[in-house]
């Protein structure tokens, strides 16, 4: 239950990589066809980093565009939380990386992991730092250059994923707007139901390693698929009831934008009409870390999200972990 100093997202933006993969170019490189993967996923098309490109360029391109719309002095933020399953290497963070190019000379950095839950624990963690008066802002950013850790071969996985970058600048929140109540769970007994193998200390990379793609994406989509629809609408359920409040005090839902089945068996779960439910997974794809804060920019930026609407966030990813947020805006 949210308690302390409450805290609002004063800026984001986003980047979107230009390149588009689409259904009909997945079909000249892996057994797979447009009906497939709409069918079974609803994802139509998804976006590929250029190859000088990392996920720190992509957040810090989305930074910059967030930190000039929440009007905050960079030299305030003095905490950057780096989101991403893929960072631009092992260590250092990725959070540091994107500190240093943006000059952000007062803050802390550091990355999380969480799977495709990580920008909704980051807000949580940023929230909390807010909540305490420990920092007067705080930098959360959420990234994906999933594109290079696929396995081209496999058309279970490669059609899902896709790159890009959000972010977003957490500071005091105005009065009224501002994260009302998160819930963040994890069940480490799911590990093996998404994951990438090798390239940890568990199984350090290889020639064989490399040649078994082990370190590409490894899924049990159907294990992934059952959990995700009962833990999100777990996790949105406990953090409302916390606040007194029920699915019909919510604007707007904001699912983790993985496949148009589980979003829409969530929102049936939880009764929210499909009208307030933002979808961009058919242009994206499963950008992970990088999911939540896209659609919620380009829902603020089409004007279909106002001042004063309540949104419902919800995330599943790798861990497992998952979460809720519910905030106004
Ligand atoms: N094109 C054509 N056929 C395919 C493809 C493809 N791209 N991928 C799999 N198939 C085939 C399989 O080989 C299988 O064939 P078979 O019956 O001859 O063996 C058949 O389609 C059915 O495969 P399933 O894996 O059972 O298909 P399912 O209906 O479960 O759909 C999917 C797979 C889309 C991955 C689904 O399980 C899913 O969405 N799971 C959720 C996982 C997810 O979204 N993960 C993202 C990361 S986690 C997260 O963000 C929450």
């Amino acid at each position: 239950m949210f308690k302390g100093i409450p805290a609002e997202i004063a800026g984001i933006g986003i980047f979107i990589p230009e390149k588009i993969l689409s259904n009909a170019d997945l079909e000249k490189i892996v057994d797979t066809s447009d009906e497939w993967i709409t069918t079974r996923t609803g994802i139509k098309e998804r976006r590929i980093a250029p190859d000088d490109m990392a996920t720190s360029d992509m957040m810090k391109r989305a930074a910059d565009i967030a930190i000039e719309r929440s009007g905050i002095n960079p030299d305030d933020i003095q905490l950057v939380i780096g989101c991403t399953a893929t960072p631009d290497m092992p260590f250092p963070s990725t959070a540091c990386l994107v500190q240093h190019k943006l000059g952000l000379q007062n803050a802390a950095a550091f990355d999380l992991q969480a799977g495709c839950s990580g920008f909704l624990y980051g807000l949580t963690i940023a929230s909390q730092f807010i909540a305490s008066g420990a920092v007067k802002a705080v930098l959360v950013l959420g990234g994906e250059t999933l594109s290079r850790i696929q396995n081209w071969e496999d058309r279970s996985t490669c059609v899902l994923f896709g790159d890009g970058a959000g972010a977003a600048v957490i500071a005091p929140a105005k009065e009224g707007s501002g994260i009302l109540n998160f819930s963040i769970s994890a069940d480490g007994a799911f590990a093996d139901a998404l994951k990438v193998p090798a390239g940890g200390s568990l199984m350090p990379a290889t020639e064989e390693t490399v040649k078994n793609h082990m370190h590409a994406v490894h899924m049990d989509g159907r294990d992934v698929f059952r959990q995700a629809v009962t833990k999100m609408p777990e996790a949105a359920l406990k953090a409302l009831e916390e606040l007194g409040m029920t699915v019909e005090d919510i604007d707007h839902f904001i699912p983790h934008q993985a496949n148009i089945r589980i979003i829409e068996s969530v929102g049936k779960r939880l009764g929210i009409p499909e009208e307030k439910t933002i979808v961009n997974l058919q242009k994206y794809g499963n950008t992970s870390c990088a999911s939540l804060p896209i659609a919620l920019c380009e829902a603020v930026e089409s004007g279909r999200i106002k001042k004063g609407d309540t949104i419902l966030l919800t995330a599943i990813g790798a861990g497992l972990a998952w979460g809720s947020i519910i905030l106004k805006w």
